[in-house]
């Protein structure tokens, strides 16, 4: 039986404790970042930077943090991000975090590099799954992938739309992170793997890895193919909004991958504000990366975002304290906007623009 640390209180307690016992490459792989960490630091410091202006004595009598998104009801704005192989952290992997999604009654996004099948995951959830999709290099195994979560009763699919490659990872390389054995993409078996790379043809990246880089024409031949909303996750630059929504798209994830493909691109509540003028309402709009607390999730509602996703802190909280970790780390945050909320005399989430001073300067 997992106990978890009485002074383990916030969701900075995990991710101490994460560090003090998962062995340092597996740590290495879960928090690291491309290259030098720009973004990565930036994601949090960018939020920090950010300061609340509270409305006193409001009427606070039904307060509700709920929301909805394609029309369904969800308690609060926090969902778990798409992240691979939870069975580095714990031996049940998906099936441990689902059981403490439901707990908490809160959504999880399946990553399509799951340590544990689509289908046990969906067998063992009690709350709505969502499937984070890479597109294959052949359309007939990203199909299967996509009628495997449907016929599961995934409600959403999510396209990661910024790993064409895989980011500089030098923090993994440095401490030797490999799959350890037993420990794999077992929802991509069968699939034809990719095809090695030839030296003799020059550059891997540009010769070779980027032959089956996806397009916007892509993402409408997906759009076409399911009748779930895809969201697309990994967008930052406000000119591909009209790209994103006339290829057919039902939302997007504001996101920088945790600060883990290309370093050097914003803080995603940075970037927020412009994506969501150019949304301007069409599309639900998310954002994830660098959510710590529940003043973060107040700060990214108030400018714009429909929902927040986590994810690293899920990893931590599954290493540190199992399930019932997973739960409270989730249910310590909706605490956490609760009180934000409360404090900042706001009982709906409508209410939360406005309450975010502007930057100077
Ligand atoms: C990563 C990939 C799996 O960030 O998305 O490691």
């Amino acid at each position: 039986m997992t106990t978890i640390p009485a002074d383990t209180v916030a969701l900075r307690d995990y991710e101490r404790r994460f560090h003090e016992r998962v062995p340092p490459a597996i740590a290495a792989y879960v928090a690291g970042y491309a290259a030098d960490g720009l973004t990565q630091r930036d994601n949090r410091v960018a939020f920090d930077r950010l300061r609340l202006l509270p409305r006193a004595l409001a009427d606070l009598s039904q307060p509700s943090a709920r929301t909805e998104l394609f029309g369904q009801p969800l308690d609060y704005p926090i969902l778990i991000a798409p992240t691979a192989w939870h069975r580095l952290v714990h031996a049940d992997g998906e099936l441990a975090t689902v059981h403490a999604a439901s707990l908490a009654r809160t959504w999880m996004t399946v990553s399509t590099q799951a340590s544990v099948t689509l289908e046990d995951i969906a067998r063992a959830a009690a709350t709505t799954l969502w499937f984070q999709l890479y597109l294959q290099p052949r359309r007939e195994d990203t199909l299967t992938l996509v009628r495997r979560a449907e016929q599961a009763g995934y409600q959403a699919i999510v396209l990661t739309i910024d790993a064409v490659v895989s980011g500089i990872r030098n923090v993994e390389q440095r401490a030797g992170f490999r799959l350890p054995d037993g420990i794999g993409a077992v929802n991509l078996a069968g699939f034809a793997p990719p095809a090695p790379v030839d030296a003799s043809q020059g550059s891997p990246v540009f010769r070779q890895m980027l032959r089956d880089a996806p397009t916007w024409r892509d993402v409408a031949w997906l759009c076409s193919q399911t009748v779930l909303p895809v969201l697309v996750k990994g967008l930052l630059h406000p000119a591909d909004v009209v790209p994103a929504l006339d290829a057919g798209v039902s939302g997007i994830v504001v996101s920088n991958h945790g600060g883990r493909t290309l370093d050097g691109v914003p803080a995603t509540i940075d970037a927020l504000p412009a994506v969501v003028r150019a949304v301007d309402g069409a599309v639900p709009v998310l954002l994830d990366g660098g959510i710590r607390r529940g003043t973060d999730i107040v700060k990214a509602i108030a400018l714009g975002a429909r929902a927040v996703m986590v994810g690293q802190p899920v990893l931590h909280a599954l290493a540190v304290g199992g399930v019932p970790g997973v739960a409270h780390m989730l249910t310590v945050l909706q605490t956490e906007l609760e009180v934000a909320m409360a404090l900042l005399g706001c009982a709906r989430l409508a209410a939360l623009p406005g309450t975010v001073l502007p930057r100077a300067g």
